[in-house]
């Protein structure tokens, strides 16, 4: 398949993907990295691997179906098959969503529905919970609402900071995310409703 990836920031789960390409536990070509950010450390690791990066500056259109339209122009151009949202900080409307419905995937740190938005170490530190961790879901017009392809647990520990909880978050991420692109590619994924089935290879 042809993957695009959305950032707008570290881009450590790009890298983790750009990493598992390269190591053959995830068979898709990386066509494209697209930010809305212009100093966003992962256009730098996506120019480090020889991938095409572009930044995209959202204040250059005057509407978001405007920014989107360019956004869907590049990916009808490279033909791509699935969009990965990897930190990429803008809620996508219902106009971009339609048009590639059911081949765009986020990842989010924690449980969800439990803290959804921003912030969600944060949110799970301040209520308490003794187990957060990440989701894979598709992504539909909420936000982080869309069917639930993979989870997993991460423990937290009464003595954690925010930082501390996020980084064991985001290791856990960078093998959730990939393994998930991986299903997509196996074309192993159904969506039915809420419920995004596995099917067995
Ligand atoms: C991750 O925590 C992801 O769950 C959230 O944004 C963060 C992106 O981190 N959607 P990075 O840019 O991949 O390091």
């Amino acid at each position: 398949i042809n993957l695009a990836v959305f950032i707008s920031g570290n881009g450590t789960n790009l890298q983790a993907i750009i990493d598992s390409i390269k190591a053959g536990r995830v068979e898709a070509e990386l066509k494209m990295v697209i930010s809305d950010k212009k100093n966003a450390y992962g256009l730098v690791r996506a120019e480090k691997a020889g991938i095409e990066n572009i930044f995209i500056d959202p204040a250059d259109f005057n509407s978001r179906q405007g920014y989107e339209k360019e956004l869907l122009d590049y990916l009808d151009k490279k033909n791509i098959d699935l969009v990965a949202l990897a930190g990429f900080m803008r809620l996508l409307s219902p106009y971009f969503i339609n048009q590639f419905s059911g081949k765009i995937m986020n990842i989010h740190p924690s449980l969800l529905p439990s803290f959804p938005g921003l912030h969600a170490q944060r949110q799970a530190l301040e209520y308490g919970v003794k187990v957060s961790g990440c989701t894979v879901h598709f992504v539909d017009e909420g936000m982080d609402t869309g069917p639930i392809i993979l989870q997993a647990p991460v423990p937290v520990y009464s003595d954690d900071t925010e930082e501390r909880l996020a980084s064991r978050i985001r290791e856990k991420e960078h093998e959730l995310y990939p393994e998930a692109i991986q299903l997509f590619a196996e074309n192993r994924l159904t969506i039915q409703g809420r419920k995004v089935y596995i099917n067995q290879p």
